[in-house]
């Protein structure tokens, strides 16, 4: 056996050679995330996955043919200007202009980022002082923590809290905010709160007056508001889509979150965008700018397509239509089943209360699951067992307060009819798991 450069035969361990950032540290970016846990490639191959919420279908052809046609030809192939495609730049004015009840001006009102995820990344970047302090309602996008994080931010959670016990069929409407609990989570470091409606994973679409709570709440602290709206194309039951940009005095401090891959059902394309006034739009541009340059130049063109279209072939009214529908297959199985869940109002997210799932606490759990909320166990016995998977709300949750979504499994209704007809199947499974 030849010796080694340490003067034994182990090998030296080089692994930290290269010391990454601290920051990487922060925001659980090393956690092992839900995703990858709850990933088809961990779970049965025939198992039905209603976990993130992707869709398993594809754009409108018109739209995939607007894709085509900008891949065919020269310009498109290339940079796109950093502010975004001035054709889709347009789109975005035609089309929110009217929803925002006022002019926009698509060189310093617009801007196209790489999904709506980058697009927050930047505006923190842009906003955030080392230590400064975000507010986001619990349970929160997790997505949100490490942008917070890696550029400073402290976040702080101030919950949704879920609807009372005696209340029988609980909507998104039931989970609640207290205006009293966001005022005394405010700090002299207070620079944003973050406003999610609809809401992913609760489906909670924020009523006209809980926003307006929340602008007072902005307009006394002088407090920048995110408001991701990625889900706005998908509110039920006629519910309203109150933007709070529209609310008095609320353009001036407010960027408002669009996403391409929500709206047409593309959410690999990775095109978003923010509206805000040009001071919110400026310092963001500089920061996305430095961070991806441009965002994908044929997609961008696409996505134009797209807005441009949807009024006349009324889209976004059907799309509507149709994922209602696919709420309803959810509803179903699970009123079949008696289970309680929360009936969402927006977005294509249902949270199923799995309290009453009962499983052996010595089931072959993976290590993965092992030492995390009871949910993880819940979700990953529901995988292996019924055959559907889906997402631990606890993983929406700080873990201080991680036992709140401990009760909760969230399903994604972004599948197709058969997939749902062939999941509320499978679900009637879960019965002879049920503790009553
Ligand atoms: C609430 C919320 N905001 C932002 C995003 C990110 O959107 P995009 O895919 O456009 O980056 C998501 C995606 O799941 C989301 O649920």
């Amino acid at each position: 056996m030849s010796s080694l450069s340490n003067g034994t035969s182990k090998p030296l361990d080089r692994s930290n050679l290269i010391p990454f950032s601290s920051r990487l540290r922060e925001g659980r970016a090393l956690a092992q995330d839900v995703w990858s846990i709850f990933n088809v490639a961990n779970l049965p191959a025939d198992c039905i996955n209603l976990g993130q919420g992707y869709m398993n279908f594809s754009p409108p052809k018109w739209i995939t043919e607007a894709a085509t046609e900008a891949l065919n030809t020269v310009a498109p192939n290339h940079y796109s200007h950093p502010r975004g495609r001035i054709r889709l730049r347009d789109a975005l004015k035609t089309f929110y202009e009217p929803l925002f009840g006022r002019s926009l001006d698509v060189e310093s009102e617009i801007l196209v980022t790489s999904g709506a995820n980058e697009g927050q990344y930047s505006v923190f970047t842009a906003f955030l002082e080392q230590g400064d302090e975000v507010i986001m309602f619990e349970p929160f996008f997790d997505q949100y923590l490490p942008s917070v994080t890696f550029n400073g931010g402290k976040p702080v959670y101030v919950p949704l809290h879920p609807p009372a016990a005696h209340i029988e069929n609980p909507t998104s409407d039931d989970w609640t905010i207290n205006i009293d609990e966001i005022r005394s989570a405010i700090t002299s470091r207070t620079k944003m709160i973050i406003v999610n409606t609809p809401h992913n994973p609760i489906g909670k679409v924020f009523t006209r007056k809980e926003l307006e709570a929340i602008a007072a709440i902005a307009e006394e602290f002088n407090l920048l508001v995110m408001s991701d709206e990625v889900y706005d194309c998908l509110v039920f039951d006629n519910k309203e889509h109150v933007r709070i940009a529209t609310l008095p005095g609320m353009w001036d401090r407010t960027v408002t979150v669009g996403s391409a891959g929500k709206a047409f059902a593309a959410t690999g394309w990775r095109i978003g965008w923010l509206i805000a006034p040009k001071y919110i739009i400026q310092p963001t541009l500089a920061a996305t700018t430095r961070i991806v340059f441009c965002s994908n130049s044929p997609l961008q063109e696409a996505a134009a397509a797209g807005l441009e279209q949807a009024n006349d072939r009324n889209f976004f009214e059907i799309q509507r239509a149709e994922y209602a529908e696919r709420r309803a297959i959810l509803v179903d199985a699970f009123d079949k089943l008696g289970m309680k869940y929360t009936l969402p109002e927006g977005s294509y997210f249902i949270l199923l209360d799995i309290s009453d799932v009962d499983f052996p606490e010595d089931y072959p759990f993976p290590e993965s699951v092992l030492g995390r909320g009871r949910d993880f166990r819940a979700c990953w016995f529901i995988a292996m067992e019924v055959g559907i998977s889906s997402i631990p709300v606890s993983e929406f949750y700080c873990e201080e307060h991680a036992n709140i979504g401990e009760a909760y499994a969230r399903f994604a209704f972004c599948k197709d009819t058969d997939t749902l007809k062939a999941a509320a199947d499978r679900f009637q499974g879960l019965k002879k798991f049920l503790k009553h």
